[in-house]
């Protein structure tokens, strides 16, 4: 049997492998609700043979999302369609897991494929980012943000909780809180946008402050027996990596303390001079780091698409799941692919029986 492909535990919840797909917005939604390009998009994931599928940053605020067309689940009426998506998901045997955010100083964008960049200021589909400090990312994300007061601040953690109970509402099993990628939490431990000197900055204690809190309100809405995990920028690739990820073992001992049941690893993305070393499975080492030095089961993408490559760092246990993104856009069932090529018995049955019979019986199928 291949490491990739047998069960993970974590909590209640059982994965049927070790195949995760990670969230990845569709900028697709109309005033952040699922429409049916997300009901195909997560059905076909799930039925490609993951055994996670995580739905992409869903904005638990209207201003918390990166663009207009991004998903949300700051209303009631927003839980029918995403329950819609969480039942297809389990339908097809995989765990419905949804990723929770606030994109803080980089919201108000334009689809990526629309300039990425930031919604000029006076046009009506734009609104006034806000961030820890007043400094803006730079680059194409130059729009500054409002510095968020402390009522901003508890309005933004219990937007978190009510977003997390319309989650479990619409069912799903496995929440992520979005913590990486230079989004608000994400932008609250660095150094590089955090500039407060108030209980919610300077030191590591204050720039950690928002998202422990974050995570403890969290937690306490989201039943124990249901996994809670963070995705978590550990390093920048700012030349003070061994220091950010000495702080970073420490936070993730602190959110285990919290409560979080797993880490995903990845990138700070808060800052525009990053020079990050892109390549197979480069993140998979500091995820193992964080594993041994936190104790807590870890996940990682970037790059871990190939079969051999992903099924080697569950061998080696430097992950607990693998991260396939981009692989799963480009063909939905990579899990089918990747059992065959890993001399799975009986590979088909990665997928459902209306396609696994017919693989299964008329081998040598594509
Ligand atoms: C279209 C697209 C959308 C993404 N959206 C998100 C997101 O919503 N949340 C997140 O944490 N990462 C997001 N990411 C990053 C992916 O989750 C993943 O980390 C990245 O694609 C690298 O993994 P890969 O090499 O397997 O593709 C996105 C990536 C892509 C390609």
């Amino acid at each position: 049997m291949s490491a990739l492909f047998t069960p993970f535990k974590l909590k209640d919840i059982t994965l049927r492998n070790r195949v995760a797909v990670p969230p990845m917005c569709q900028y697709s939604a109309v005033d952040g609700f699922a429409n049916e390009w997300h009901q195909a998009h997560y059905a076909n994931l799930a039925r490609g043979g993951a055994g996670l599928v995580i739905v992409e940053a869903t904005g638990v605020s209207p201003e918390g999302r990166i663009s207009p067309a991004c998903l949300g689940l700051w209303q009631d009426e927003q839980i029918d369609g995403l329950a819609r998506i969480a039942k297809n998901i389990k339908a097809a045997g995989a765990v419905p897991g949804i990723q929770l955010a606030h994109a803080g100083r980089k919201a108000s964008a334009n689809k990526p494929w629309q300039g990425d960049d930031h919604i000029a200021q006076n046009h009506p589909d734009a609104w006034q980012p806000i961030g820890p400090s007043d400094i803006a990312f730079g680059a194409h994300l130059s729009r500054q943000p409002e510095q968020m007061t402390i009522e901003d601040i508890a309005r933004v953690q219990s937007d978190f909780v009510a977003a997390a109970k319309r989650a479990l509402e619409a069912g799903f099993e496995w929440l992520e809180l979005h913590f990486a990628h230079g989004y608000l939490a994400s932008s609250f431990f660095s150094t590089h946008s955090n500039k407060r000197n108030d209980a919610y900055g300077g030191d590591f204690s204050g720039r950690s402050r928002f998202l422990l809190e974050t995570l403890s309100a969290v937690r306490s809405v989201w039943p124990d027996h249901l996994p809670l995990t963070i995705r978590f920028g550990v390093l920048e690739f700012d030349g003070a990596d061994e220091k950010s990820l000495i702080e970073s073992v420490e936070l993730c001992r602190l959110f285990k303390e919290q409560g979080a049941d797993l880490m995903s690893v990845s990138i700070g993305f808060n800052t525009p001079e990053a020079n990050i070393p892109w390549g197979p499975a480069f993140l998979a080492p500091v995820a193992q780091r964080i594993r041994e030095q936190s104790k807590m089961p870890v996940a990682t993408a970037w790059g871990v698409d190939s079969p051999e490559l992903a099924n080697k760092t569950i061998e080696a246990e430097q992950l607990d799941l693998v991260m396939v993104g981009r692989a799963h856009l480009a063909n939905p069932n990579w899990s089918y692919h990747a059992a065959k090529a890993l001399g799975v018995d009986k590979a088909a049955w990665v997928l459902q029986a209306p396609y696994a019979h017919w693989l299964d019986r008329y081998q040598p199928a594509g």
